[in-house]
């Protein structure tokens, strides 16, 4: 066993429950509450956008919650994943820490959203519906629910960020491929999108917007719900098979991570790799160090305000407690277009509030020089967003070489970086920039954001 580098499981041990932190958080998380009223928000609030199994597993605090059978046969395609022991990595470095990744670029999509996607297309499928409309940063989130809306009979809509529509039009193509429609955000299709265009007909787009114009589409038209690819418990939830195979997996080696890092844009592939192990602590196991990591550009974990905010600029969906950099800042265009959201997850929000979770944000320049280090030794050429976990990782690994101490580092590898070469070309022509959001346009975002009775 000592030096296995590839941690494999068969098929059968696949988890056959995800898990659901809500159980076993000391305080629950503050309720999401209705735009309008202020109150907390009832089941029925939420049901012109999702189907009600997905809404019950929002609030659920059952502790585990099945994976129904069709799921498991679809996510049989690739998972379980495998979890790699990165000795090349530990010998290029020079640390004498354990580094272990959780490789989720082996999705057909690849990255680890296909976890939620295809569970989000199988109850949309069950509950009779025909469309789903959706936003994507990066486009690894369209393009997953692209491929689950092929795999069920469902039509996709994507509202895909400008910027991100323009650098990556291979992962339109890709979208396009699955059969979906794929829409540059801000669009002249909604009355959210035709209002931004009309204040700047030139807008580079964020998530915020794209999510509005998803959420009016769903909302107009009964036979069209919305699906969201991060921040919201569900999709949280779904991702929780990550960290329970990593469990089994460390098990196989021996091993049990000191500390755990994830990159985090609305939080599901953090929370899915970092749950499970906090649930253990939670329970009276060991406890471990968990680190968020974040662009500097858009540092809604380190820099934001925990307050209610909307989860869209053009405030049609709920009102969530979150860390937020307010829901009309647009940050600047860098190459992460996953981790471009202006608040985080409720539940990892939560969860910074109660200590249990650290954040650091690093600028891009610094987090592709770490991603080409990771692929010069391990292979993977990993996705921007990744490279802030792989930076998260190689920081911790080298101050274990400066302790001299051998921890343990588990990190999530959380997709491929093969549609952003246009981005690691730029890398390395030396015209990547570290855009810096304007600090004026950050307060006055903040300075907007709901006030609460
Ligand atoms: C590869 C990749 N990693 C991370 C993210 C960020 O999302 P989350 O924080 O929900 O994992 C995205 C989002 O599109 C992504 O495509």
């Amino acid at each position: 066993m000592s030096d296995t580098v590839k941690f494999v499981l068969d098929e059968e041990r696949m988890p056959k429950a995800w898990y659901n932190i809500a159980a076993d958080l000391p305080q629950p998380t503050p309720p999401p509450l209705h735009p309008g009223t202020h109150q907390p928000l009832g089941p029925a609030d939420l049901e012109p956008l999702f189907p009600m199994a997905l809404i019950e597993q929002e609030v659920s605090t059952e502790r585990w919650i099945e994976i129904p059978r069709p799921v498991r046969d679809i996510y049989r395609q690739w998972r379980p994943s495998p979890l790699f022991r990165a000795r090349r990595l530990e010998q290029a470095l020079g640390t004498p820490a354990r580094i272990y990744y959780k490789y989720e670029g082996v999705s057909p999509a690849g990255s680890h959203k296909p976890n939620t996607a295809v569970p989000q297309a199988f109850y949309n499928k069950e509950a009779g519906i025909k469309r789903l409309a959706t936003e994507t940063g990066a486009g690894q989130w369209g393009s997953s629910l692209a491929f689950a809306g092929a795999l069920f009979g469902i039509q996709v809509t994507v509202f895909q960020v400008r910027v991100s529509y323009d650098q990556k039009p291979y992962r339109r193509a890709l979208m396009e491929a699955y059969g979906a429609k794929c829409i540059a955000s801000p669009s002249t299709t909604t009355e959210s999108g035709r209002a931004i265009l009309e204040q700047n007909p030139n807008h580079t787009g964020s998530l915020g917007i794209a999510i509005s114009e998803a959420v009016e589409v769903a909302a107009k038209d009964p036979a069209t719900k919305y699906a969201l690819g991060s921040v919201l418990n569900h999709v949280l939830l779904h991702q929780t098979i990550v960290g329970q195979e990593a469990m089994l997996q460390l098990e196989q080696a021996g091993d049990y991570p000191d500390v755990i890092v994830g990159c985090t844009g609305g939080g599901s592939n953090f929370g899915g790799i970092a749950f499970p192990f906090i649930g253990e602590q939670l329970r009276g196991k060991k406890k471990v160090r968990v680190v968020a990591v974040e662009p500097a550009a858009c540092p809604s974990l380190t820099r934001g305000k925990y307050a209610y905010d909307f989860g869209d600029t053009a405030h049609l969906s709920p009102l969530v407690k979150m860390h937020t950099l307010g829901s009309t800042f647009t940050p600047p265009g860098f190459h992460a277009g996953g981790l471009r959201y202006h608040g985080m997850a409720p539940l990892v929000s939560h969860l910074k509030e109660l200590g249990l979770i650290e954040a650091v944000a690093y600028p891009q320049t610094t987090v592709f020089e770490a991603g080409l280090t990771f692929a010069r030794a391990e292979g993977i050429l990993p996705a921007p967003e990744a490279n802030h976990a792989v930076k998260g990782a190689i920081d911790e690994a080298l101050r274990c070489k400066e302790e001299g101490t051998s921890k343990v580092i588990l990190f999530n590898l959380c997709g491929h970086g093969h549609f952003d070469m246009a981005a690691y070309s730029e890398f390395a022509a030396g015209r990547l920039n570290d855009a810096s959001y304007a600090e004026g346009e950050l307060a006055m975002a903040l300075a907007g954001l709901p006030s609460m009775a």
